[in-house]
């Protein structure tokens, strides 16, 4: 399956200037859906206790990755959406910075965590995901993404931890 056939382009979305990557035509096919699925799986080889999904357009395969690996999911969430006690970590916008937040008994330590996103751009939002699950004590064995742009390198912001994509531009 040639999956970039499932990402719509729109241009200058949100913005001039930006060629937004709309993953909706992707989101509505079931055989692009289970293609993700597979590839992303075969792309794991170690155990899977948990799949970390990020808010919000993370959540989408994150739950199907879970459902995949017979796991249970766990939302990070952005700031002030989580009802219980929380860790948070800081992360950069275009201006300013925002806080990421998970709930402190999400995740077991020792539990081996798979992080999963749309899109890895500047990889701010991704580290900041990382770093509240190392602070839990979860061992992260793969971060991935649907989406790379490679010209950001988030990719370096995430050194030591294993990063597969299913698309780059
Ligand atoms: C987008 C995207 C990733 C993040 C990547 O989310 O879904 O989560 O940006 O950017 P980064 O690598 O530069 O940090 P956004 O914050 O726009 O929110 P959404 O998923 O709720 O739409
Ligand atoms: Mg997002």
């Amino acid at each position: 399956m040639n999956l970039e056939e499932y990402i719509r382009i729109v241009p200058d979305f949100p913005k001039e200037g930006i060629s937004y990557k709309d993953i909706t035509p992707l989101l509505q096919s079931s055989e692009a859906l289970g293609f993700c699925v597979k590839s992303f799986a075969s792309q794991i080889k170690s155990e899977v206790d948990v799949v970390v999904g990020i808010e919000s357009r993370g959540y989408f395969l994150a739950t199907l990755l879970a459902k995949h690996f017979n796991t249970g999911f766990v939302p990070i969430r952005k700031k002030g959406k989580l009802p219980y006690k929380t860790l948070a970590e800081a992360y950069d916008l275009e201006y300013g910075q925002d806080e990421l937040e998970i709930h402190i008994d999400a995740i077991k330590p020792g539990q081996k965590v798979l992080i999963h996103d749309d899109v890895l751009a500047t990889g701010g939002t991704a580290k900041a995901a990382c770093n509240l699950v190392e602070r839990l004590g979860g061992e992260i064995i793969q971060c991935n993404f649907l989406i790379e742009l490679n010209f950001l390198k988030g990719r370096e912001k995430l050194n030591g931890v294993e990063v597969k994509s299913l698309l780059s531009y």
